[in-house]
């Protein structure tokens, strides 16, 4: 095979998760070289490791790009987010059901447009990059172009990426319904079409109960029959009335998760947005099928969803995820998610280790998403995805770092006070996709 980039070497502080802190114990969950090399060839991550150790093996034609006060981490990955709201983040006053009608329906409308479906998505991805998120799980809207539109802008940037097309055929305005044929159709199309072309991935994606009839949830389970290693993407369990209501619609069913449950919509490849009001029975199934819930901190604080108990989910054995859920949530950057995350650890009598956050941003996604084989750490053969963040990103920061001692003191204050003015450079499969 012919060799399409040069090896490179990034020589700079590295960073990165090896396993689940909660499993393994924090010292054998990272590896951290204060001045380390990540040797990237092809796309992919050769090998990692002290510059003592590398450089002295390297070929004399290797670029060596050094980096002063900077830490190398993998990429971010979002593991719930949607595009079509970039245009209405920070939208006043509503919890969620109010905050669907009277902002994000009406916005969403507009991506029958496809021109400007894809200025958002343009729009968008910059604004990932410039966040050093490097994968997302990411909601179009119903229309099937604006997912088409995504593929299309993600390709030219060679990102691993997972998307669908809403499917949504009541309880919505009408210009935004599908029907349970045409929504199986459609999805079935870009299916076809993009799943697995490249770095990308289709996801299922009912918006959630309230908005599909159960012909509609029976069809998706069809697809995902049908092809068993497409995604399952939906919301779950994120706001009382939202919970209520979804008994009422679904009288029959034990409880919210059991909707989804019932039409086949529960598997390795799901992921389930909030989840945050969950009885004993909804997180055993959710174990029992290995699905992760996407933990969107700054969304479930800014429409007042509540607190999500991630340490009782993880004791009971489900799998959890980091996401923006922008443009409920009200940040791009998986720093500030984290920095809201521990906020809402903290709220609950529950410290979350700066350690524990880089797990659950990167591979702990990486894990939610099954792409743990391929993203999330640098261990070789993985793909190059990664991030150089700026420790002297602000003067703040810089002032800060200089009372900072341990690479946990550091970590935390970076993820506090950090955000998109902290990352330098984002690089996709090698490639550099963002330079501030
Ligand atoms: N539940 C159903 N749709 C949505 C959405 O767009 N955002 C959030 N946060 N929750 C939802
Ligand atoms: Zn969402």
């Amino acid at each position: 095979e012919p060799k399409a980039h040069p090896a490179k070497a990034f020589r700079a502080a590295i960073l990165h998760s090896l396993a689940n802190p909660t499993d393994v114990g924090l010292e054998d969950s990272y590896q951290y070289f204060d001045d380390g090399v990540l040797l990237v060839a092809d796309g992919h991550v050769v090998k990692v490791g002290h510059a003592d150790d590398i450089l002295p093996s390297l070929d004399p034609s290797v670029e060596v790009v050094v980096l002063e006060n900077k830490l190398i981490t993998p990429g971010f990955i979002d593991t719930h987010i949607h595009y079509p709201q970039t245009g209405m983040i920070a939208a006043y006053g509503e919890q969620l059901l109010d905050w669907l009608n009277n902002y994000t329906f009406p916005e969403e409308k507009r991506f029958a447009d496809v021109n400007y479906a894809r200025e958002v998505a343009v729009q968008f991805l910059d604004e990932l990059a410039r966040n050093g998120t490097t994968t997302a799980l990411v909601f179009g809207t119903v229309h099937k172009e604006s997912v088409d539109v995504f593929f299309q802008e993600s390709e030219k940037r060679n990102l691993r990426m997972i998307a669908g097309k809403v499917l949504m055929d009541r309880n919505a305005p009408e210009d935004l319904t599908d029907t349970p044929e045409s929504g199986y159709e459609d999805s079935k199309a870009l299916i076809e079409k993009w799943h697995n072309k490249g770095r990308l991935h289709y996801a299922v994606t009912p918006r959630f109960a309230p908005t599909s009839t159960s012909e509609q949830l029976r069809l998706a389970g069809k697809l995902l029959e049908e092809y068993p290693d497409v995604y399952m993407h939906t919301h779950l369990s994120e706001n009382q009335k939202e919970i209520e209501w979804v008994q009422e619609l679904f009288p029959e069913s034990k409880n919210y998760l059991d909707v989804y449950d019932q039409h086949g919509l529960l598997s390795s490849r799901s992921v389930f947005a909030h989840g945050i009001h969950l009885c004993d029975g909804e997180c055993k199934r959710l174990s029992e099928s290995d699905s992760a819930i996407a933990f969107c901190p700054t969304s479930n604080l800014f429409l007042g969803s509540g607190l999500f108990p991630l340490s009782e989910m993880e004791a009971k054995g489900i799998k959890v995820g980091m996401g923006t859920d922008v443009g409920a949530g009200t940040s791009f950057s998986l720093l500030q998610t984290m920095s809201e995350a521990y906020k809402v650890m903290q709220l609950q009598g529950k410290k979350l280790h700066p350690l524990k956050s880089l797990y659950q941003a990167t591979l702990g996604g990486a894990k939610a998403l099954s792409l743990d084989h391929l993203i999330g750490n640098f261990e070789s053969g993985k793909e190059a995805d990664f991030v150089v963040l700026d420790l002297h990103a602000t003067q703040l920061m810089k002032f800060r770092m200089e009372h900072a001692q341990s690479l946990e003191d550091k970590l935390f204050v970076l993820m506090t006070l950090g955000d998109d003015r902290t990352v330098c450079d984002t690089y996709s499969y090698g490639q550099s996709v963002y330079n501030r």
